[in-house]
C-alpha cells in the first residue's frame, strides 16, 4: 500500500483581538449562536461595557480561526469586574480542551491587570471546570436564570448590586 503523505497538524496559537479578526470572529459567532445571539442578555451588558481587547483571545490553527473569547470592563455595584463572553470554539475543534483554555488566558491575563473578578452567564457544568461558582447578589439589565450567573474572583470578594458602566 502506498504510504499517506505526512501532513502536520498546523499549530495552534494564541493572540489578543485585533480589528482585523473582527469578520471571522462574527463568523464563528453566527455559526455558533445562530440568529439568536443578540438577544441574550449578556449583549446588553456589552451595550454599556468597555471592550477590553487586551483580555481577550483568538485561537487561530494555520491562520484559520477556531476560537473566541471577548471581555469587557464594567462595575458591579462599586466593584470593577470583567464581563466574560462571548466564548465559541468552531465545532470541528471542539472538546479537546480549547473552550477552558481560552477561559484561562482571559481570567489570567484579567487577573495580571489587577481585576478581581471575572463574571459571566454561562453553563456551571463547563464553567466550575475553571473555577467559577454561581454569583448571588448580581442584578443584570435583565431576565436571567441566577444560576447561570458566574463568578470567579478573589477569595472572600463579596460582589453584590447591578451591573453598570464603569
Ligand atoms: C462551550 C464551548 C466553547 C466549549 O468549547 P470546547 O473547546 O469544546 O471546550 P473544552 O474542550 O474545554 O471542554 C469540552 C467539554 O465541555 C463540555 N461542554 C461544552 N459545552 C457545555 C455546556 N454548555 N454545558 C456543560 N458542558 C459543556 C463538553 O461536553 C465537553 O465535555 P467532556 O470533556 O466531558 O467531553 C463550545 O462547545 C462552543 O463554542 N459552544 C457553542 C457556544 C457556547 O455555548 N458558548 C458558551 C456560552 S456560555
Amino acid at each position: 500500500m502506498p504510504l499517506q503523505p505526512c501532513r502536520p497538524e498546523p499549530a495552534l496559537s494564541f493572540v489578543n483581538e485585533i480589528p482585523e479578526h473582527g469578520p471571522a470572529i462574527e463568523a464563528l459567532l453566527n455559526r455558533a449562536f445562530g440568529p439568536g445571539r443578540f438577544a441574550k442578555v449578556s449583549e446588553r451588558v456589552r451595550e454599556f461595557a468597555a471592550f477590553a481587547p487586551e483580555l481577550s483571545f483568538c485561537a487561530l490553527e494555520g491562520g484559520r480561526l477556531v476560537g473566541v473569547v471577548r471581555m469587557w470592563r464594567v462595575m458591579a455595584g462599586d466593584q470593577p469586574i470583567v464581563f466574560l463572553g462571548p466564548l465559541a470554539v468552531d465545532e470541528d475543534a471542539r472538546k479537546h480542551g480549547l473552550g477552558a483554555e481560552l477561559v484561562e488566558r482571559a481570567c489570567a491575563a484579567a487577573e495580571a491587570a489587577g481585576e478581581a473578578a471575572v463574571l459571566l452567564v454561562g453553563d456551571l457544568p463547563f464553567f466550575q471546570r475553571v473555577g467559577f461558582e454561581v454569583a448571588s447578589g448580581v442584578t443584570l439589565p435583565g431576565p436571567v436564570d441566577p444560576r447561570r450567573v458566574l463568578v470567579r474572583a478573589r477569595p472572600s470578594l463579596g460582589l453584590a448590586g447591578s451591573l453598570h458602566a464603569r
